[in-house]
């Protein structure tokens, strides 16, 4: 896409405007509901009176290539939608919904639309997160295991307009017990954990002290416990009598420690193992380690709102519509981070039980009920079983793929199942946290034509390496290209993660996989009652092929 042509909706979206155009998009339209702030906003923005709208559809019909949301959250989800299905990309304000059934019908729209969504969380801009965010993906911290996010920001003012009539926030930020609002803190500290699945959260909170009219305690406290049992710590306070501290982060690593500064006239601190004896350092002593990517775009964000945030924040949803980039945050996340506030809400109303919080997957599958699909056929390969040696074919190479392959990936995969683009290639295996590795099979022109990836899932297959995601681009079928990159899974998992076992799941249509992993030494397992039916109907159709 050339310069993508957006339409501001809501007066808030306005702030990622120097961002969009410093990247190239053009603003093409303006949207509010309010007549006076139309004016204001059209005049300001210097969008023409031709394309000022007060109905959302209209903006919608307009031609714009993208919308920019900025209305109330409850209206977030609507509006996303829409956009998407009328073909629009999408940047949405925090948070990307209301409720758990919003944000199925979101991941849907996303997934059926195939446009860019991103959620607008500017707090993972500020110059110290991201600087954190680059330490943490070098590794400097070791492996993080900790983290907290505090939101305390004294916005009662904001509870009623000017006449005292109540505002959204008073309905949905403090109008709702448990934490509402809390992506500021959550998003950024999630990136530092790896974005891994939370699976449940608990939540308390103070009392309602300061502002008897809201249900909302004045302080919440969230607590995530991800899959790996990591933990991280969230508090919102919109309600305290205090000055603001909407930027407290906490991390701790095995190897390093950082503490925002909480007040004014401090510093950001931190430590790292590899700065010596434990003591803190400056983070700013670290800046030169900040992504080009950053430095870039800083001198243009000066001056921006939130620390530059809402500058980067257009920046790179103009860069994500123009193909340049993946969504920087894309809707898996703006979900993630959303349903954990919806599930606090349980939580703290039945006393700070831990609540379940529902995967993606969970959620995804909840969005259309459809009929139970049929358990997938299981197979299993002993430990000591021998493995092939790793002979790529002549032409083709052999190697383990980063997060620089997700476009190759995708191509592959797609070629492969049908249904995938870099998103789900992120979510599924480069940004899995229990994805460890994934092989590739390379052709001489430099593309990836077969991937197989090693997982563990010690729930249902402990001790065990779970193969995951074999594929082969049909164009390079009959070269063993499957069996080539199963068969580095199977050593990794052996040499690098000290597995014996082998587990993998299959569907009944998938012969030609199934034929490779039999000749790998894989063996069919009945864990259903209806797997040996269908096992036989298998063998039946491989010998009908070979006979053919
Ligand atoms: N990321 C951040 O740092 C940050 C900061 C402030 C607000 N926000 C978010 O931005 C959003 C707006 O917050 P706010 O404080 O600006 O709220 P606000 O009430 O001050 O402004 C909302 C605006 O949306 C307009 N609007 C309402 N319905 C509309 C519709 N259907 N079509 C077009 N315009 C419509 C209203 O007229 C109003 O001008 C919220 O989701 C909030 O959570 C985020």
């Amino acid at each position: 896409m050339g310069a993508p042509r957006v339409g501001i909706v809501g007066r808030r979206a306005a702030s990622a405007v120097p961002g969009l155009l410093a990247a190239g998009a053009e603003l093409a339209a303006v949207c509010e509901l309010d007549p006076e702030t139309l004016t204001r906003l059209g005049d300001a923005l210097g969008v023409p009176p031709e394309r000022r709208f007060q109905r959302y559809e209209d903006l919608l019909a307009s031609g714009v290539d993208a919308v920019a949301i900025g209305t109330p959250m409850p209206l977030h989800a609507a509006q996303s939608i829409a956009a998407l299905d009328a073909g629009k990309h999408v940047l949405c304000e925090v948070t990307a919904a209301v409720s758990l059934p919003e944000c199925r019908a979101l991941l849907a729209a996303v997934r059926r639309c195939g446009r860019v969504y991103m959620m607008a969380e500017n707090y993972c801009y500020l110059r110290q997160n991201v600087l954190v965010t680059q330490l943490v993906r070098e590794g400097a911290f070791g492996d993080c295991y900790y983290a907290e996010g505090e939101y305390v920001h004294d916005v009662k003012a904001l509870h009623h307009d000017p006449d005292g009539a109540p505002t959204w926030r008073a309905r949905w930020q403090v109008g709702v017990n448990g934490c509402t609002y809390g992506t500021h803190s959550l998003g950024p500290v999630m990136r530092w954990l790896g974005d891994e699945r939370i699976a449940s959260v608990s939540c308390l909170g103070s009392g309602v002290h300061t502002d008897p009219g809201h249900p909302m305690e004045d302080s919440v406290l969230m607590l995530c416990k991800l899959a790996s049992g990591r933990l991280i710590r969230i508090r919102l306070d919109m309600m305290s009598n205090r000055p603001h501290a909407a930027t407290n982060y906490t991390l701790q690593g095995t190897a390093g420690c950082y503490e925002a500064a909480r007040a004014q006239g401090e510093r950001d601190r931190i430590w790292l193992r590899s700065l010596g004896e434990p003591r803190w350092h400056d983070l700013e002593e670290l800046s030169d380690r900040l992504p080009a990517w950053y430095g870039e775009g800083a001198a243009l964000a000066a001056g921006s709102g939130h620390g530059g945030g809402d500058f980067f924040v257009g920046w790179d949803f103009a860069r994500a519509c123009r193909g340049e980039i993946p969504s920087p945050v894309p809707v898996g996340d703006a979900v993630t981070w959303t349903v954990a506030g919806l599930r606090s809400q349980e939580s703290i109303a039945r006393g700070g039980t831990p609540v379940p919080v529902p995967s993606l997957d969970d959620l995804e599958g909840l969005a259309a009920p459809q009929p139970r699909r049929p358990p997938q056929l299981v197979m299993r390969a002993p430990a000591g079983l021998p493995l092939p040696e790793l002979q790529a074919p002549a032409g083709y190479t052999l190697r383990r793929a980063g997060p620089e392959d997700a476009a190759a990936l995708t191509a592959c995969l797609e070629a492969a199942f049908g249904g995938w683009d870099a998103e789900r290639v992120h979510r599924a295996l480069l940004d899995a946290p229990d994805v460890q590795a994934t092989f590739v099979a390379e052709s001489a022109g430099g593309r990836i034509v077969a991937t197989a990836s090693h997982r563990e899932i010690p729930e249902r297959f402990p001790g065990a390496t779970y193969l995951h995601w074999v594929g082969a681009d049909p164009a390079h079928a009959g070269l063993r290209l499957g069996a080539l990159v199963s068969a580095a899974v199977l050593r990794y998992g052996r040499a690098e993660r000290g597995l014996g076992e082998a587990v993998l799941e299959t569907d009944d249509q998938r012969l030609a996989a199934v034929a490779t992993y039999l000749a790998l030494g894989f063996a069919p397992e009945y864990r259903d009652p209806g797997h040996p039916a269908r096992w036989s109907a298998v063998f039946r159709a491989l010998a009908e092929a070979r006979r053919r």
